[in-house]
């Protein structure tokens, strides 16, 4: 079983956004998926109960229910296991990352979400667990080259010593609209450049758990 928390300190970066397309990517693509939502928001929760065909099991938990969670998702037969996470209390956070094969770190190209960047991936090595930084709901670029705040989160995420996903996910009302309908984009815009950015962060997870990355 893979096992992928999806962390970052800051509220509003993605987490819920990129939780939930990953579960339902693992599901698209054939295995077992569940979502555990650890944010006692239950926003994961919400969106997965909007969906009107079959898709990933969501499971309300929290961070010290975590352990019990995944050994019963093992004998389940789950075969990918998502956990959305709090951006609250450091604890909270730190049961996802330790069952975690990797740990997925949200960012937005903003001042302050890289501040809470730095600081989550200073916890990441403090454990010793593997992550891979994705920047999030970042402005298109322009003739083929990155917008400024682009190119400054990129130069400042270089120094963390974590793999950055080639894949970066922009801001686009199809992640909005999908999630509002309980669907991936990859189900709502295929194959749009949405789906396509998911179809990438899929395969940069996959490639960081194989060590490819
Ligand atoms: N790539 C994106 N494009 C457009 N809107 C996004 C994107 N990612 C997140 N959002 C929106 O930003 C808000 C916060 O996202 P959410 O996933 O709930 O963040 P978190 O779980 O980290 O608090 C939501 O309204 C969500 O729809
Ligand atoms: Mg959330």
């Amino acid at each position: 079983m893979r096992t992928i928390a999806v962390i970052a300190r800051k509220g509003g970066s993605g987490k819920t956004t990129l939780a939930t397309h990953l579960a339902l990517a693992a599901h698209l693509r054939g295995r077992q998926a569940m979502l555990a939502d650890a944010d006692p928001q239950r926003s994961s929760t919400e969106v997965l109960r909007l969906r009107q065909i079959p898709g990933p099991q969501v499971v309300e938990t929290a961070g010290p229910k975590l352990f019990a969670l995944k050994v019963a998702a093992l004998r389940d037969g789950v075969e990918t296991l998502v956990i959305d996470t709090p951006a609250g209390p450091e604890t909270e956070v730190c049961h996802a990352i330790v069952l975690a094969e990797l740990s997925l770190v949200v960012v937005r190209p903003t001042y302050l979400d890289l501040v809470m960047a730095v600081r989550t991936v200073e916890i990441l090595h403090r454990l010793g667990r593997p992550g891979l930084i994705v920047l999030n709901q970042a402005p298109f670029s322009r003739a083929g080259a990155e917008p400024p705040p682009v190119r400054k989160a990129l130069d400042a995420l270089k120094l963390l010593h974590t793999p950055i996903a080639p894949v970066i996910i922009r801001a686009r009302m199809a992640y909005q609209e999908a999630l509002s309908m309980g669907l991936s984009v990859e189900e709502l815009t295929p194959p749009g450049p949405a789906a396509q950015e998911i179809d990438q962060l899929w395969s940069a997870v996959e490639d960081r758990m194989a060590g490819r990355l």
